[in-house]
């Protein structure tokens, strides 16, 4: 099958390497969709190394969506021919979903994909909509309140304007000029703060004194957590956790079942809105990659 591996250094395709076959409590899944996620292009340029291990030929690629080719023992969730997406979960980096298979267990970070939503879209919308879906439940946004979001024109970013604009919050999102700010408010962002300039004078010309709530996914966490309330709660997903705010809360995207099904049917119903900017086949993964940095939203992968 084809799939694309870590070399040294970078990614790129391969095509001779044997199909996966599902182990116990596993389904193989037909890869239909994926997309890039900032540890995607972190374990393709070798930065996991030390703190995961590599297995050789590392097949790169956390989100998939696809249909169940085959069942291993004990797996009881899906039948072949099921619609299903998520996130690989794994201790090791490799056996990933930028392939024409992955198996991966059926218990956890895999649900269905609803009537509705599309096998390439759904690709797009694991690892990123969870994490935006965590992080927006742990600030727990309340109708009128007003929430900053830091690297809100991201993956995640996208997914977490529309979450927290749908709960009746305000938000703030921080974007450059042009583009990046027509994208977020497009999302729902009601403010738009340009990070290249005064982020803090820029808040504060907004929302004198403070924002009751921040969702951190880019920038100096230090800096947004002085901007919060006194009762301010700020959710960071790159480490910012009670060690330096004891404000901050540290999110881990969880990808369990529940989160999965609730995110595609958002998605299905169209309340979510699954921001695609590029696509690019299997082959094309290398080009993602590189156009990956300075890219608006989602950029999705169609492996077949
Ligand atoms: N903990 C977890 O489970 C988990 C899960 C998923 C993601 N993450 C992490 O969460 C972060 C966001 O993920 P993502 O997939 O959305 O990444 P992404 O697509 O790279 O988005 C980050 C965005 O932040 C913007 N940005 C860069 N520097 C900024 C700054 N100083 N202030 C405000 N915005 C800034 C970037 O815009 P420009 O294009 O203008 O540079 C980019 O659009 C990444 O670091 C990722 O590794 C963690």
């Amino acid at each position: 099958m084809r799939a694309i591996t870590l070399q040294e250094p970078g990614a790129a395709l391969t095509d001779d390497l044997p199909q996966p076959s599902p182990g116990p409590g596993e389904v193989l899944v037909r890869v239909r969709g994926s997309s890039l996620n900032g540890f995607d292009k972190k374990a393709a340029a070798g930065m996991m190394k030390g703190a995961m291990e590599y297995r050789s030929p590392a097949i790169l690629g956390k989100d998939f969506a696809g249909t169940v080719e085959a069942v291993g023992e004990g797996a009881s969730r899906f039948g072949v021919g099921d619609a299903v997406y998520g996130v690989v979960m794994r201790s090791y980096l490799g056996d990933g979903a930028w392939a024409d298979f992955v198996a991966v267990g059926d218990q956890y970070g895999i649900n269905h994909v609803p009537e509705g939503l599309d096998l390439p879209t759904a690709g797009a919308l694991g690892l990123a909509g969870t994490t935006a879906l965590d992080a927006v439940d742990a600030i727990a946004p309340k109708p009128g309140e007003t929430v900053l979001i830091a690297g809100a024109t991201g993956g995640v970013g996208a997914f977490a304007i529309q979450y927290v604009a749908a709960a009746g919050a305000r938000v703030i999102a921080t974007a450059r000029p042009g583009a990046a700010t027509d994208f977020v408010r497009q999302l729902g962002a009601a403010e738009v703060v340009d990070y290249t300039g005064d982020l803090s004078g820029q808040v504060r010309a907004i929302a004198p004194d403070g924002v009751p709530a921040v969702v951190h996914l880019a920038g100096d966490g230090a800096q947004l957590a002085a901007l919060l309330t006194p009762e301010g709660r700020l959710a960071s997903t790159i480490g910012f956790g009670p060690d330096q705010h004891p404000a901050a809360i540290s999110i881990m995207g969880r990808p369990d079942p529940a989160t999965l099904d609730r995110l595609a049917g958002d998605a299905a119903a169209g309340r979510l809105r699954v921001p695609v900017s590029r696509r690019y086949d299997l082959a094309g993964v290398p080009q993602a990659l590189a156009e990956f940095a300075g890219a608006l939203g989602k950029l999705a992968i169609t492996v077949s």
